[in-house]
């Protein structure tokens, strides 16, 4: 794991050239390389000797970037997949079959609450939902003899509630289970969900990572830490040997890449979520700005909530780092230097008045998308929920007054400008 600080890990770490070598990352836009001996392609397959053959497992472009992220999150290894959905399908699902059972934060993103509440389902996975803010004893009662994972989401999107990492992991971890967290809208340069007790993270890469709404990926980071051994009956996917490769254990034989090798092995040669060496390459040039990015999309909110806070239009704010909020003492304790830049705001005088005020923006888009350099908002009861009663948003934590916020990069008294313009032109 590198000493180095997070803002540096994000320029140097990932690729480093030899002499003479290009100084950025060559992109290898291969499908397929080259060997002279088919025995010794034999052994790739039987992973007894590493190297490349086919890019939909492996490709060095994808794996510099994967190798950034791991430093980021200070793992033991990593990979890169085609979307954020891949990577918590593929985290999920590289330790859970049919018959087993997950128990989740209920507040998540609705993407991947569906994935998990009705594709997963449909293999056969069950889950249990609990509130982010159930006691232990609650969260207690979840567990089954079956439960084989724990998943959260460290801020949660659109609910910007913060997890209390400790609570969700002492739970897993009293249970044998290994606790995974979606990092996506803090980003290692606030959280680093390891150092609380996670042991595998997700990673969105689609939104701060890539952060110019350029490229869909997705990243998974194993901390190395999980002992699958010590649970060796509920996990014999890591624990016995694999006949679809070879014999191989991937516990025994990968040791701290167990994990990460079996999820490439297994998951991507079967379901192919493999990310583009090119959207890649664009993402790994963005992530070498993600600690500068950070400071300003967090400074920016900040500035932001506060304006919404004292104006008497907004009838009120959630963002975890206004002093007031339901959720600073959290954000304090696991990303003191900072959350991310999604505010989330009520405007009151129902659904025409709401989706007037997103139509008098000027500067700020109006997209289905947060974490990007430019300033977006979406109106989810008009959009994303607008199949829902008003019972039925109220239910999901999306009133009909929420107006989603996410701060991009811009200087915030212009952002402040646009939203005092707009909502003005509806009072
Ligand atoms: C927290 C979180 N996780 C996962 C995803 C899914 O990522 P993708 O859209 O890249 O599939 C999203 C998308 O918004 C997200 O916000």
């Amino acid at each position: 794991m590198s000493d180095e600080r997070i803002d540096t890990i994000c320029v140097q770490d990932g690729y480093q050239p030899g002499n003479g070598e290009p100084r950025t990352p060559p992109i290898v836009q291969a499908t397929t390389f080259k060997y002279t001996s088919s025995e010794q392609m034999s052994r790739l397959f039987d992973l007894s000797e590493s190297g490349y053959f086919y890019s939909r497992l492996q490709n060095p472009t994808n794996d510099t970037v994967a190798a950034k992220i791991c430093e980021l999150e200070g793992g033991a290894a990593a990979m890169l997949t085609s979307s954020g959905q891949a990577a918590n399908f593929f985290a999920l699902f590289n330790i859970c079959n049919a018959g087993d059972h997950i128990v989740a934060s209920s507040a998540i993103y609705g993407g991947t609450f569906n994935l998990i509440n009705v594709t997963m389902a449909k293999m056969g996975i069950e889950a249990t939902f609990v509130s982010p803010d159930c006691s232990e004893e609650e969260l207690e009662a979840a567990f089954r003899p079956n439960t084989k994972v724990v998943f959260g989401e460290s801020i949660a999107n659109p609910a910007l509630i913060v997890l209390d990492f400790e609570k969700f992991a002492a739970a897993a971890h009293r249970h044998g289970v290994p606790l995974i967290v979606d990092n996506t809208f803090p980003t290692p340069v606030n959280c680093r969900p390891f150092e609380f007790g996670a042991d595998i993270v997700t990673h969105a890469t689609t939104k701060y990572m890539d952060g110019h709404g350029s490229c869909v990926g997705g990243a998974i980071v194993d901390s190395g830490k999980f002992d699958w051994m010590a649970h060796a009956d509920k996990f014999p996917g890591m624990t016995t040997p694999d006949d679809s490769y070879h014999g191989v254990t991937y516990a025994k034989d990968f040791g701290p890449a167990a994990y990460i090798t079996k999820a490439t092995a297994q998951l991507m040669r079967d379901f192919g979520s493999t990310p583009s060496p090119i959207s890649s390459w664009i993402m790994g040039m963005h992530l070498e700005s993600l600690a500068v990015r950070m400071e300003r999309h967090c400074a920016n909110a900040q500035k932001v909530a506060e304006f919404l806070a004292a104006d008497p239009r907004v009838s009120w704010v959630h963002f975890p780092g206004l002093p007031g909020d339901r959720y600073h003492a959290l954000a304090q304790k696991y990303m003191p230097n900072g959350t991310c830049g999604v505010i989330s705001f009520g405007v009151p005088g129902g659904r025409e008045k709401v989706s007037s005020f997103l139509d008098h923006l000027k500067m700020v888009s109006i997209a289905t998308h947060v974490a990007d350099a430019r300033s977006c908002t979406l109106y989810p009861a008009g959009t994303t929920h607008r199949q829902l009663t008003e019972e039925q948003l109220e239910e999901a934590g999306v009133g009909i007054d929420l107006v989603r916020l996410s701060c991009g990069i811009e200087n915030a008294d212009d952002i402040i400008a646009d939203l005092d313009q707009a909502l003005a032109a509806v009072q």
